[in-house]
């Protein structure tokens, strides 16, 4: 049996020194010490077998057997713990010297850069932003909105029909009809969306943005409208911007007026981009026709409003010097990626 032991203890003196994982360490630990029928803990069945003579000698040898592995299992075990721990240390480092890599962050669309800077300015002013439907009926679309039967507009021609009754928007307007029906004057909207013409060249798209606002109190006025938008100018295109009211005709206004802006390129000189005549046209807009508030079921007689429409894409278009509205449409990001905010 000493024999037996002397073995076990050269056997395991050898395996440990090539052990280097602690999950290899504690299998060897299992082996030897722990396991239920380890080399050791059988050793001490055997014992039972020994002489009475030989037991208590034998029992001191394989207790101090056990003391041995346990002590020297031990000191591996912290070594092989540390080994790995620097292992880990040195495979985590980071050079923090390394140049990083490049990300590429997107730019906002110049449609979007331009609607959110005019939500930005007319949040100032009290306006909320409602967004309403892309698919309108007759209803909202042209007769609430005081469009005759026979106007060129409701033309199959130029409006996308879906059938008799429904169709694409053709403009931003079905949204006066949509607040004025659901909310409780005075208040102050912006409609901002996508609109559809049946209409395709350099400056047309038969998809495009417009953004309607719509403002309703008692006593509103032309002079309202037209101090906001002289600010709106201003904010929009430069401090010394001015308005230019010219009569014109909508069926949902009256009076109606287009809206030209002194030309932010030559201050008013005349150049390309308003072909020489200093102004550039850009918005529709008048007091809301008493007709439109009927027949939405508000008393005309208590309240006005004024209206207005403008087209995102063209102003995107007019501050950029894009003139080709396809390029804001080709997804091009080279193109697209120009324009900051
Ligand atoms: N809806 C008109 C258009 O698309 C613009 C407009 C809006 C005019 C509101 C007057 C008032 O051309």
């Amino acid at each position: 049996m000493e024999n037996k032991i002397a073995d076990i203890k050269e056997r395991l003196k050898k395996e440990l020194a090539e052990i280097k994982t602690s999950r290899l360490l504690y299998e060897l630990k299992v082996k030897y010490v722990i396991g239920k029928t380890g080399e050791i803990p059988s050793l001490m069945k055997e014992l039972g077998k020994a002489s009475k003579e030989d037991r208590p000698k034998l029992g001191q040898i394989i207790n101090g057997l056990k003391d041995w592995a346990n002590q020297t299992i031990a000191e591996r075990e912290a070594y092989i713990a540390e080994m790995e721990k620097k292992a880990r240390y040195e495979a985590e480092t980071i050079d923090i010297t390394r140049p990083s890599k490049r990300t590429k962050t997107g730019t906002l669309h110049p449609v979007t850069i331009v609607k959110n800077q005019l939500v930005d300015i007319f949040a100032g002013m009290g306006f909320s932003v409602v967004e309403t439907r892309e698919i309108e009926d007759d209803f909202h679309n042209f007769t609430a909105l005081n469009t005759p039967e026979e106007h060129p507009a409701r033309d199959k021609q130029d409006t996308f029909y879906i059938n008799d009754d429904l169709m694409l928007r053709t403009h931003t307007s079905p949204g006066q009809i949509h607040s004025l029906k659901t909310l409780k004057p005075p208040f102050k909207v912006l409609v901002p969306g996508r609109v559809y013409r049946s209409d395709d060249d350099a400056t047309h798209s038969p998809m495009f943005h417009q953004m309607e606002g719509l403002a309703i109190d008692e006593k509103i006025t032309m002079c309202d409208l037209q101090g906001m938008l002289d600010v709106l100018v201003k904010k929009m295109f430069s401090s010394s911007a001015k308005t230019r009211f010219r009569p014109s005709f909508f069926p949902f206004t009256e009076p109606s007026v287009e809206v030209d802006v002194s030309c932010f390129e030559c201050g008013g000189k005349g150049c390309k981009l308003c072909k020489g005549t200093g102004w550039i046209e850009i918005l529709g807009g008048g007091i809301v026709n008493r007709k439109v508030l009927e027949n939405c079921g508000v008393d005309p007689e208590k309240y006005t409003g004024f209206a207005f429409g403008l087209g995102l894409d063209r102003i995107a278009m007019l501050k950029n010097g894009i003139n080709n509205i396809h390029v804001l449409y080709e997804d091009d990001a080279r193109a697209l990626g120009q324009f900051k905010d």
